[in-house]
């Protein structure tokens, strides 16, 4: 029985990945978590239709309590997990990135770094151990290079400085910008022991959510993927990861994208 644990999963890309996990898995087990589960329409309606497989859970990413209670229901429950998938992001407190240095806040900078980089962090401290108890169901296993359980950072290009030609929404870009440090860090950790779990961050592509409803106009013709589009296109990047790709930086199409 595959075991994965969607954070963010209220709506967007969070709930999109339970939703096609769980199509196509008819014996898996999904955790998924939301800030209000009493408010996540959308995933209370998944979750009439998957009464079994899929448990909701309440994590604030900017609750350390939460993801610590949430980690010790999952343990009782499930006892291993095999695919935790970060996926709670904002772009800024106010929806709008900065455009300009004048736009910065302490405030933007330190809700958006709570939410991107610390939330994932203490995701990784609290369900890596029973991410290292997995049973390698997510990943291709490989008999030399075995791994026990995959972490997927939902990351941002926009985060990538080798990439940043434009500048502008220094809250989000930094905020990425250290959940790939985060993911590399964690790669290294979780890398060394006998039992190994994956650590990589996704870039999506530009998906049409709420996120970057803002910045839709702008998005050429045919460059805006659906969350459909998006998750059928992570989940066979997944399905596909190795240790070897562990610490890496990847987008949506499988191709390694510089930090
Ligand atoms: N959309 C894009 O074009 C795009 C591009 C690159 C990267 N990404 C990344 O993709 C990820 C998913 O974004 P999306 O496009 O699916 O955005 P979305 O539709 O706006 O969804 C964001 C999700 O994050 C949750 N969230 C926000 N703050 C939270 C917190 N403190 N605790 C728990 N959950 C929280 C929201 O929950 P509530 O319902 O409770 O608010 C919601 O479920 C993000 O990390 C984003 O940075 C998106």
């Amino acid at each position: 029985m595959a075991k994965a644990l969607v954070q963010g999963a209220s709506r967007g890309l969070g709930l999109q990945f339970c939703r096609h996990i769980l199509e196509r898995s008819p014996s898996a087990a999904v955790v998924a978590t939301c800030r209000n589960p009493e408010e996540a329409t959308q995933l209370k309606l998944l979750k009439s239709s998957y009464p079994n497989n899929l448990r909701i859970l309440q994590i604030d990413v900017t609750r350390e309590d939460h993801v610590q209670l949430a980690a010790a229901s999952v343990k009782d429950d499930l006892g291993s997990l095999d695919l935790l998938i970060n996926s709670a992001g904002i772009l800024h407190p106010s929806k709008r990135g900065e455009t300009s240095l004048k736009d910065v806040t302490a405030h933007g900078l330190e809700a958006t770094f709570r939410t991107n980089t610390l939330g994932p962090m203490i995701m990784a401290k609290y369900f890596s151990p029973l991410l290292l108890k997995g049973q390698g169901a997510f990943g291709l296993t490989d008999r030399d290079k075995p791994h026990k359980g995959i972490i997927v950072n939902i990351s941002a290009k926009v985060g990538s400085i080798t990439d940043n030609g434009l500048g502008g929404w220094y809250s989000y870009r930094l905020s990425k910008t250290a959940l790939n440090m985060a993911t590399k860090n964690l790669s290294i950790e979780l890398g060394r022991g006998k039992n190994k779990v994956i650590c990589v961050s996704f870039h999506p592509g530009t998906v049409d959510s709420d996120l970057s409803r803002p910045y839709h106009k702008g998005v050429p013709e045919g460059k805006l993927f659906s969350v459909e589009h998006s998750v059928n296109l992570l989940m066979n990047n997944i399905n596909n990861l190795k240790l070897e790709n562990s610490g890496q930086f990847l987008n949506w199409d499988g191709t390694q994208l510089p930090y």
